[in-house]
C-alpha cells in the first residue's frame, strides 16, 4: 500500500481508504464488518470515512467497537456533520450548536477522544459560513477534531469558506469522482489545488459498476448492492445499457494490462496527484484486498487515452447522487 500526504496536515493516508456509507451502517452484519476492517488494516489501509448520518449513527456504532480495540495511532478517522440526525428539522446542518452536538455524540459512538478529519457533509446555505467555520475552528483548538474538511461543496462555497478561514484550516475535499463522474476535475479540482487541500474520493467504483460486474441486458447479480432493497435505490440512475455497455469497453483495455477492472478503475482515480484517497466501500473482505491491490498501478498516457476512447460521451453524462447539496453562500 502507497500512502499520500491529506492537504497540508501531517496525515499519510492509503492510497485505498473503507468507507461505511450503505454497507456498515446496517446492510452488512456486524462480523461481516468487523472482517472487512480487519481486511483493511491487513492490506495496510490506514484511512476510515464514516458520517454521523450513516445509519443514524449505526455506521459509528459499529466502527467504534471494532476499531477502539486497536492503537488509536494505528488509523486515520474521518466523520461528517450535516445530515438530518433525527425526525426533528433542526437536528442537522451546520450551525455552531449543532456541530457541537454531533462531535460530541460521533466521538461517544466512535468510542475515541478525537477524530482524525471533520467533514461537513455538504454546505450549509442557511447558516453564516462565519459560524460553522468559527465552530470547525473551535473542535481543533479543543482537540476534537485533527482537521477539517468538507464535502460535494461548489467552488463559490469554497472560496468563500477559504476567505473566512484562512489557508491552514481545510485540508481536505471530499467529492464524487471516477471513470463515470469526472465533474470535479473542471474547477474543484484546481481550485483546492491552489489553496493545498486534498481530495478523498468517494464511490470511485460507482458503487460496483465499474467493476464490470454488471452486464447490460443480463440480470444483476444476486448478493450484489444493485440487487439490495435497502441499498440498490441509489444506484438506478448510473445502471442504463450505455452505462454498462461503455464501462464492458474496458474489460479489453485491463485485460491487455493484466489487471483487473476493478484495478483499472481505482488506478484510474490515483492517477491525479490531487487525489489523496480512493474511498472504497465492500461488502466482503476479499473485495477489500482486490481493491487495495489497485495502489500502486500506474497507467500510461496511452492507457488513459484508451480508456477515454471506450467510455466516449458517457462520463459527462453521468450524474452525482450527491443529494442535498445547494447552491449559495450566507454571509453574516
Ligand atoms: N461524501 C459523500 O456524500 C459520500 C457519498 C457516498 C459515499 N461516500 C463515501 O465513499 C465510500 C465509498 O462509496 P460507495 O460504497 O458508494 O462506492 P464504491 O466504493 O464505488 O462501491 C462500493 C460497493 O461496490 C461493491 N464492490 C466493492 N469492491 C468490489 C470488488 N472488488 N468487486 C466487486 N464488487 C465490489 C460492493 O458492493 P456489493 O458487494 O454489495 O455489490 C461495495 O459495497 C462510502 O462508504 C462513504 O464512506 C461519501
Amino acid at each position: 500500500m502507497r500512502y499520500r500526504k491529506l492537504g497540508n496536515s501531517d496525515l499519510e493516508v492509503s492510497e485505498i481508504s473503507l468507507g461505511a456509507w450503505l454497507t456498515y451502517s446496517g446492510g452488512v452484519e456486524f462480523d461481516q464488518t468487523r472482517a472487512c476492517t480487519d481486511a483493511a488494516f491487513d492490506a495496510g489501509i490506514n484511512f476510515f470515512d464514516t458520517a454521523n448520518v450513516y445509519g443514524r449513527g449505526a455506521a459509528e456504532t459499529a466502527w467504534g467497537e471494532i476499531l477502539s480495540g486497536r492503537p488509536r495511532d494505528s488509523y486515520i478517522l474521518a466523520t461528517k456533520v450535516y445530515g438530518p440526525m433525527s425526525d426533528d428539522p433542526a437536528d442537522q446542518g451546520l450551525s455552531a450548536a449543532q456541530i457541537a452536538k454531533q462531535i460530541d455524540a460521533s466521538l461517544a459512538r466512535l468510542q475515541t477522544d478525537y477524530v482524525d478529519l471533520y467533514q461537513a457533509h455538504r454546505f450549509d446555505v442557511d447558516v453564516p459560513i462565519e459560524e460553522t467555520v468559527e465552530a470547525f475552528q473551535q473542535l481543533v483548538d479543543q482537540g476534537k477534531a485533527r482537521y477539517i474538511g468538507f464535502s460535494e461543496w461548489t467552488p463559490e462555497q469554497i472560496r468563500a469558506a477559504v476567505e473566512v478561514a484562512g489557508p491552514d484550516l481545510f485540508v481536505s475535499s471530499q467529492p464524487q469522482y471516477s471513470m463515470l463522474w469526472q465533474a470535479p476535475e473542471a474547477e474543484v479540482f484546481p481550485l483546492c489545488a491552489e489553496n493545498d487541500i486534498s481530495h478523498v474520493v468517494w464511490s470511485p467504483l460507482a458503487q460496483g459498476v465499474l467493476t464490470g460486474k454488471y452486464r447490460p441486458g443480463e440480470p444483476r447479480p444476486e448478493g450484489t448492492r444493485a440487487t439490495s432493497e435497502s441499498m440498490g435505490g441509489f444506484m438506478d440512475r448510473v445502471m442504463t445499457d450505455e452505462v454498462l455497455e461503455a464501462v464492458q469497453r474496458l474489460d479489453p483495455i485491463a485485460k491487455d494490462l493484466g489487471i483487473t477492472m476493478t484495478q483499472l478503475a481505482l488506478a484510474w482515480v490515483l492517477r491525479r496527484p490531487e487525489v489523496a484517497s480512493a474511498i472504497v466501500g465492500a461488502s466482503r473482505p476479499e473485495q477489500v484486498h482486490a481493491n487495495a491491490s489497485a495502489s500502486g498501478i500506474e497507467l500510461s498516457a496511452d492507457t488513459i487515452a484508451a480508456i477515454d476512447d471506450a467510455l466516449g460521451e458517457v462520463p459527462v453524462k453521468g450524474q452525482t447522487l450527491a443529494g442535498w447539496a445547494r447552491d449559495g453562500v450566507r454571509r453574516r
